[in-house]
């Protein structure tokens, strides 16, 4: 009948973190729901909801849950987006997680209390973001107890879900990436079977506690790693969830809008060179240590950028100020090791670090986040396309009065345009052989 052809498109995930504290950033580094691209992210999780003394899940703040209302409303601009509320990290601690899994009654009270304040506010799940099970005083049995907890969590939300005839709610984890928690706090083969996806976080994997400098989210180890230290980057932890059983298509890896800064305390600014702590904190995000990636875009004026070959990610120096980031060659490289590797998705932490406004960097809005969309997502809604190849912005600017969505390209057949957020415009390429229709939209055989 018809001449499409349908390809199995592999379509990866790009889940991106909202956290409830960006809004009281000043200026221009406020960020509310209202400045989220519904249509950045094919996964959106709120970052975070609490557990009260009766083993409930709470919010956190007054105001959460009218920030919920518009955070959960984006999806009426976007019907294909997905939002979860993540409970716990890392200031929330592991005494309440290790409370609620300690006894079937208290783990029926905490899944039963998710699943009713889940729907009453419209998230599509629950991201688990314990930081860590069996640490920081948690007792050993917690890394079993935790796979308990997620295995009767799926088995309530299917029951609801079969209940209502609504969509099952997702249950998701953000995980440790660090070897020797992972193997203190996951029984990852078990735990794999009863999570929709796993957030490996690829990132804070050191700091200024080493004493030296070094770059908190590098794809491989580094020369000057020994010891433990070979295992701390993200090519080991994705890797290591992999090889333990994680299926790959489950595994999201973490992305870094933001940097870790250090105070050099020698002439020396190599990596692994001394340091007296970290360097003062950013104007909008306030805290030692960390900038995000739109105040590093300030700091790069007249800073020597460097790039770590072995690891694959930059550093920048100023007079003593030393920062490892990432940047759109990074996550190009990152984003092409995932999909080499067929890992199911990105994860990024977290949308308000981004140049989120275009105000700082010169890029363009959300310069990172939209970047790793073209290099991971598969752009068009529906099957018959798949993932985009080459997506190179369009000097012409043709989506400037066009709304969103794809467009033939009368120049050439197997390309088409893509318009998003109202004025981007990219062009794309069908799959070898086919051609763009503008009837359906796809890409069919010529
Ligand atoms: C955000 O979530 C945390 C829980 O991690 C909570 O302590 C805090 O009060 C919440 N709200 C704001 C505005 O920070
Ligand atoms: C960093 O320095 C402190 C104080 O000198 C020391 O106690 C600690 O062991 C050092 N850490 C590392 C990882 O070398
Ligand atoms: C560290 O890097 C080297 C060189 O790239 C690689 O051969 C080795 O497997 C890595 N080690 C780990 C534990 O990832």
């Amino acid at each position: 009948m018809s001449k499409l052809i349908l390809i199995a498109v592999s379509s990866s995930s790009l889940v991106c973190y909202f956290t409830n504290w960006s809004q009281y950033r000043p200026g221009n580094g406020k960020f509310m729901p209202s400045n989220i691209d519904p249509n950045l992210c094919t996964h959106l999780i709120y970052a975070f909801a609490g557990i009260n003394d009766g083993h409930e899940l709470v919010s956190a703040e007054a105001n959460d849950e009218q920030l919920y209302k518009s955070f959960n409303g984006l999806k009426q601009r976007n019907p294909n987006l997905k939002t979860l509320l993540a409970v716990g990290g890392w200031v929330f601690g592991s005494e309440k997680f290790s409370t609620i899994v300690s006894s079937p009654a208290n783990r029926n009270t905490f899944i039963q209390s998710s699943i009713k304040f889940l729907r009453e506010h419209g998230f599509d799940g629950l991201d688990l973001d314990w930081e860590y099970p069996a640490a920081r005083g948690s007792p050993p049995q917690d890394k079993q107890r935790f796979t308990t907890l997620c295995k009767e969590l799926l088995q309530a939300y299917e029951a609801e879900g079969k209940a209502t005839g609504r969509p099952r709610l997702m249950i998701t984890a953000a995980v440790a990436a660090a070897k020797d928690i992972v193997d203190a706090g996951y029984e990852i083969a078990e735990l794999a079977k009863y999570l929709d996806f796993i957030n490996v976080m690829t990132y804070d994997l050191h700091g200024t506690s080493e004493n030296i400098t070094r770059h908190n989210s590098p794809l491989y180890n580094g020369s000057r790693d020994t010891g433990n230290y070979v295992y701390l980057n993200t090519d080991f932890a994705m890797r290591y969830w992999r090889d333990m059983g994680t299926p790959v298509e489950k595994l999201n890896m973490g992305f870094a809008s933001y940097g870790r800064t250090f105070r050099l305390s020698t002439q020396s600014s190599q990596v692994g060179a001394p340091i007296s702590g970290p360097a003062a904190a950013g104007t909008f995000t306030r805290e030692a240590g960390f900038w995000s990636y739109y105040e590093i875009c300030g700091f790069l004026q007249g800073a020597s950028v460097q790039r770590i070959e072995d690891q694959k990610v930059p550093y920048a120096v100023k007079q003593n100020d030393w920062v490892g980031f990432d940047d759109k060659t990074s996550y190009e490289i990152k984003a092409r090791y995932l999909k080499d590797n067929g890992f199911g998705g990105a994860f990024v932490w977290a949308l308000d670090l981004d140049d989120f406004n275009g105000q700082f960097c010169g890029q363009g809005p959300y310069p990172l986040i939209s970047y790793l969309r073209s290099l991971v997502v598969s752009d068009l809604p529906s099957g018959p396309m798949i993932a985009p190849l080459n997506k190179s912005p369009d000097p012409d600017n043709f989506c400037a009065t066009k709304i969103d969505g794809t467009y033939a390209k009368p120049d050439a057949a197997s390309s088409f345009y893509n318009c998003a957020n109202g004025i981007i415009t990219w062009v794309q390429h069908c799959p070898s052989t086919l051609v763009f229709q503008e009837s359906c939209k796809c890409c069919t055989t010529p």
